[in-house]
């Protein structure tokens, strides 16, 4: 199996841009956790299913793909509809129940072993929950203003035709969901005790991406080490 380098952190702290471009530079695949529970959340919508038996029966049947930037859902690319408002309202009450959590961990899990060199996840407990033995585990945040202020810029862009919500709503559903991801009972959004805490209020995206890139190959440079050592 590759190296595991988790990044978790709350909505909007730019773990997705951070996650990416990470993954491009060391050759590693990317899995952005959050996309799999939109998705189950997604469908949960659209059929009016919300028991938590129903969801998790939602989250066990799940066919779901990444292939770049894109998400398809049983073929279909969903992409953009992952991004609603509809979805972001609710997805924080499905990722909270404990079922459609323990159903996901295999898929998270799958996915990241799929790559030989690597994987680079993003979401809220993978260095807690979904590989608490990752060797790298970054904990990326940044104040609320500033990831609201970043998610509206983002909104501009990706939900042309919309109605957009104002920045102070933005602030509003962001504080929500933290509220909602960091008092859950399962899997809350906290960091591990081992994982890097970056705030990058006052700092670029660029910055965050060379200290992580460097942290996972000064890493990958003492695996070598300790190897060609045993082997003397
Ligand atoms: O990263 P995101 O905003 O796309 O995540 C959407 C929601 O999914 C988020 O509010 C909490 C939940 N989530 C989670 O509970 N665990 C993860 N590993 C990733 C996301």
């Amino acid at each position: 199996m590759g190296l595991i380098v988790a990044i978790d952190g709350p909505a909007g702290a730019g773990k997705s841009t951070v996650a990416r471009a990470v993954a491009r530079q060391l050759g590693f695949t990317e899995v952005n956790t959050g996309a799999i529970y939109r998705a189950v959340t997604l469908l949960a919508i659209e059929q009016a299913r919300e028991e938590p038996d129903e969801l998790q029966e939602i989250a066990r049947t799940l066919v779901l793909q990444f292939e770049g930037a894109l998400v398809l859902l049983d073929g279909k690319d969903v992409t953009r509809d992952l991004r609603s408002e509809a979805v972001n309202k609710k997805v924080s009450q499905v990722a909270a129940v404990p079922a459609v959590r323990t159903e996901l961990l295999g898929l998270q899990r799958q996915l990241a072993r799929a790559h030989p060199r690597g994987a680079v996840l993003e979401g809220r407990d993978v260095g807690t929950v979904v590989f608490p033995d990752a060797e790298v585990k970054i904990f990326l945040t940044a104040s609320a203003q500033e990831r609201a202020r970043r998610r509206y810029t983002e909104m501009q862009f990706k939900t042309a035709g919309w109605v957009l919500p104002s920045i102070t709503e933005v602030q509003a559903s962001i504080e929500r969901r933290d509220a909602l991801d960091g008092s859950r009972v399962v899997a809350p959004l906290r960091p591990a005790d081992d994982a890097t805490v970056i705030d990058n209020t006052n700092t670029s995206l660029s910055d965050v991406v060379t200290e992580i890139v460097s942290l996972v190959r000064a890493t990958i440079s003492s695996y070598d080490a300790q190897r060609s050592d045993s082997r003397h």
